[in-house]
């Protein structure tokens, strides 16, 4: 799935913004404050009908404007290619009250999965590089865009689940339960964790060699990097065991304690949290790694590629990483927009086989820019 057309109303300083004829890769340029990141923002917008950064829609919809639009068309591989030349028109609208409005094709749907299976995004930010010493929610989250985008049977488990926690805690919560009433939703609970448990290992398995293979090339002398997968409980105990051991903490704290809402993924090195040993620059590597990875994988098992909004990347790593980084993006076939300050750092760190597109953001407007 690649983005062709965007049209951007009032998200951030850009008021109504059009881009057409968007290529595999797209650089944007332009002075700090011009708007580069604000792009970055619509598309992800267009995707995730949510802001990157995790902040309140209302700091992305532009001052004195009560909504913002964006607009997009993808192509998508399951149409005919007569019909993908059209593409699939995606379209987001938010307001200052918190409503979003998410269309597909013209028809309304009421998820943001609806949405985001029709254009999968990686995002590579300065906010990005929090990935291993952040919360495990964030390495949780990471995960389940890579089992969600390649399995499609995950989103009714986990939607499954999520009712079931809420359900099972609130009753926890509530106290003076009935064993009967307690026991209806432990045993969806754990049927549903369980799926979701065997989705993620089995997407985990497949990941970790990509991983792997992609360190080797971006930073071959990490050569004891580890991936471990944790899946919320003790691993020698079935899920019912784990919550058969945890029911009367569950009952005296009024929460479930054990399951796939715990899981977490560990990246080691030498034995230890890469996230306390390997230094920042190295953790970015890491980072970018795991982001690699996961676009790769989408790719080889057939599900479409994935586009890549990568801020600012030349002030992130250093040249020789920065020229790593965009060589895997460049053999991956997915779509890139990638922003800068001057288009030379981007021309000088990208492979010299791939036609790069350009865009020159300033004030808020956006024009290709050609050097012809
Ligand atoms: N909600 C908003 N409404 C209007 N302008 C905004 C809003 N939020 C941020 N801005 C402004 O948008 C401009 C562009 O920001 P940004 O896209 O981050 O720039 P760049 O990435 O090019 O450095 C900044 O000058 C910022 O002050
Ligand atoms: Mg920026």
């Amino acid at each position: 799935m690649a983005l062709s057309r965007l049209k951007i109303n009032h998200v951030r300083n850009l008021q109504q913004v059009s881009l057409e004829d968007l290529q595999q890769v797209n650089v944007l340029f332009g002075r700090n404050g011009s708007g580069k990141t604000s792009v970055l923002e619509s598309i992800h917008l267009l995707g995730m009908a949510r802001s990157f950064r995790g902040s309140s829609i209302k700091s992305v919809i532009a001052h004195q404007e009560a909504d913002c639009t964006v607009f997009g068309m993808v192509t998508h591989p399951s149409l005919s290619s007569a019909a993908a030349g059209a593409g699939l028109p995606l379209g987001v609208q938010r307001n200052r009250a918190g409503e979003v409005q998410i269309k597909v094709s013209g028809k309304t749907v009421r998820t943001v999965a609806r949405l985001a299976e029709h254009f999968p995004l990686q995002v590579i930010t300065a906010d990005s590089f929090d990935l291993l010493t952040g919360s495990p929610g964030a390495r949780r989250q990471y995960l389940d865009w890579g089992v969600f985008h390649v399995e499609h049977r995950f989103f009714y488990q986990w939607q499954r689940f999520q009712k079931c926690i809420k359900q099972r805690n609130k009753l926890l919560r509530r106290g003076k339960i009935a064993d009967r009433e307690l026991a209806v939703w432990t045993r969806d609970l754990t049927e549903s964790g369980k799926a979701i448990t065997a989705y993620r290992k089995a997407y985990f398995e497949v990941l970790t060699p990509r991983f792997s293979a992609i360190m080797a090339r971006l930073a071959p002398s990490l050569t004891a990097l580890e991936l471990r997968f944790r899946q919320g409980w003790d691993k020698q105990l079935s899920y019912e065991a784990a919550l058969q051991s945890s029911a009367a903490a569950d009952l005296e704290q009024g929460y479930t304690h054990v399951g796939p809402q715990r899981a977490d993924i560990r990246v080691m090195y030498n034995g230890h949290p890469a996230a306390e040993t390997l230094s920042r620059g190295q953790q970015k590597l890491v980072v970018c790694g795991l982001k690699l990875a996961q676009g790769q994988l989408m790719s080889e098992v057939g599900k479409g590629t994935c586009t890549y909004l990568i801020d600012d990347l030349p002030s992130e790593l250093d040249q020789q990483h920065s020229q790593l980084v965009c060589a895997l993006l460049a053999s991956m076939e997915a779509q890139v927009f990638i922003t800068c300050v001057q288009r030379q750092d981007i021309e000088s760190v990208w492979p010299e086989t791939k036609e790069l597109a350009m865009f020159h953001v300033e004030h808020g407007a956006v024009q290709r820019y050609s050097q012809l």
